[in-house]
């Protein structure tokens, strides 16, 4: 009896503490920077975080293209965010990030198409939907959040590289999490059905999206652009239905009552968006408007490198192709 009124007990101050901390630390992005004549990308702009993330860059002018892997849910959110900014420049365009096939249509197309490329906010990213393998043998969740969002990157990096200038870099904003701490770099197991938790799984694709940002970073080191990672916080979307009805209704409704909205999670990465300071850094992590750092073993030259490597030779990139990545439009 004393044993289940502690357990209640302690879950509801562990609640209440990380609903204060998370209240009280939340910051808001308050750059007033317009985006005239800048072209922005945000996977996933459809739902949750993306959408307010593009409705706030749509707001400030930019021609925003949104993505993600459903028609219905994709031309409604286009239609909501012209509605509301009255900015007529925003596109929608599918993008299914556990396909490397529809990864290579959709950046091709990009190509094709837009002559510029300010912004790419790599939002998208599931949950825990479950344990099992795509088509191309890559883990399901570790291929929607990290796989797809490396490939995706790398292809569009010559417009990246086109629209970069000094004084004004284009950026890449990845949306990591804190669960990126209990993440484990095993690049031999990476991509192993019953292996691992789920909730580990997630952790392992967030803390590869640090460690290719680092890379990243270093390769990208005389160019005009640069990749950050921003980390949300706590926030009630709809992720939080893959862990399963019943724990995902109690998760859901705890967020709703305590933790940040969708509009409050989107701040970050929208700071990182914009600030002029955060123009200047590249490989940098922030949580709440700030660079906070991810932890100590996401900057493992090494393992970023292995992790680099393993990862072309997965998302199926000849030499070639990764050479041509790295040349301006
Ligand atoms: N919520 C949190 O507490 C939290 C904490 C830390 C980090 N994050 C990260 O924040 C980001 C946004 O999450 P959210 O909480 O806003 O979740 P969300 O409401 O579920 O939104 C996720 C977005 O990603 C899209 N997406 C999912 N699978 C995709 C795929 N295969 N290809 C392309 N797009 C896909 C979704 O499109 P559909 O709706 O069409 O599936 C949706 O637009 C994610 O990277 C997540 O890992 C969230
Ligand atoms: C759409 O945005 C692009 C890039 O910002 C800009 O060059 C173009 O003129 C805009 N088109 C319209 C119709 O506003």
């Amino acid at each position: 009896m004393y044993g289940v009124l502690l357990i209640i007990a302690t879950v509801i101050i562990i609640a209440l503490s990380v609903a204060v901390y998370q209240k009280s630390t939340n910051a808001i992005c308050i750059s007033r920077r317009r985006l005239e004549g800048r072209t922005v990308i945000v996977t996933g702009g459809t739902a949750g975080m993306g959408l307010h993330i593009a409705t706030d860059l749509a707001h400030r002018g930019a021609r925003v293209i949104i993505a993600c892997p459903f028609e219905d849910e994709g031309t409604n959110a286009r239609k909501r965010i012209i509605q509301e900014t009255e900015n007529k420049n925003v596109s929608f365009k599918l993008l299914d990030l556990a396909s490397l096939k529809s990864v290579r249509q959709f950046a091709a197309d990009i190509l094709k198409t837009e002559d510029r490329l300010d912004i790419l906010l790599n939002n998208a990213g599931v949950g825990v939907p479950g344990d099992f393998l795509t088509a191309e043998k890559t883990h399901f969740i570790m291929q929607v959040n990290y796989y797809g969002t490396f490939l995706l990157t790398l292809l569009l990096l010559p417009l990246l590289m086109k629209t970069g200038k000094p004084g004004e870099s284009s950026r890449i904003i990845t949306t990591a999490s804190f669960l990126h701490m209990i993440g484990k770099v095993d690049i031999e197991n990476l991509n192993r059905t019953n292996y691992w938790n789920k909730v580990r799984i997630y952790g392992n694709s967030k803390i590869c999206l640090v460690l290719f940002a680092n890379e990243l970073t270093k390769r990208l080191k005389d160019s005009h652009v640069v990749i950050n990672n921003v980390d949300p916080g706590l926030v009630g979307t709809k992720i939080f239905d893959s862990i399963n009805k019943v724990y995902g209704s109690i998760i859901t409704l705890t967020f709703f009552l305590f933790f940040k909205t969708p509009w409050q999670g989107a701040q970050t990465a929208l700071h990182a968006a914009l600030d002029k300071k955060a123009g200047v850094v590249s490989g940098a992590y922030f949580m709440n408007c700030e660079i906070v750092g991810a932890i100590k073993r996401a900057y493992c030259d090494k393992t970023a490198k292995a992790l680099w490597e393993d990862s072309v030779r997965l998302v199926k990139l000849t030499k070639d192709e990764v050479d041509l990545c790295f040349k301006s439009l």
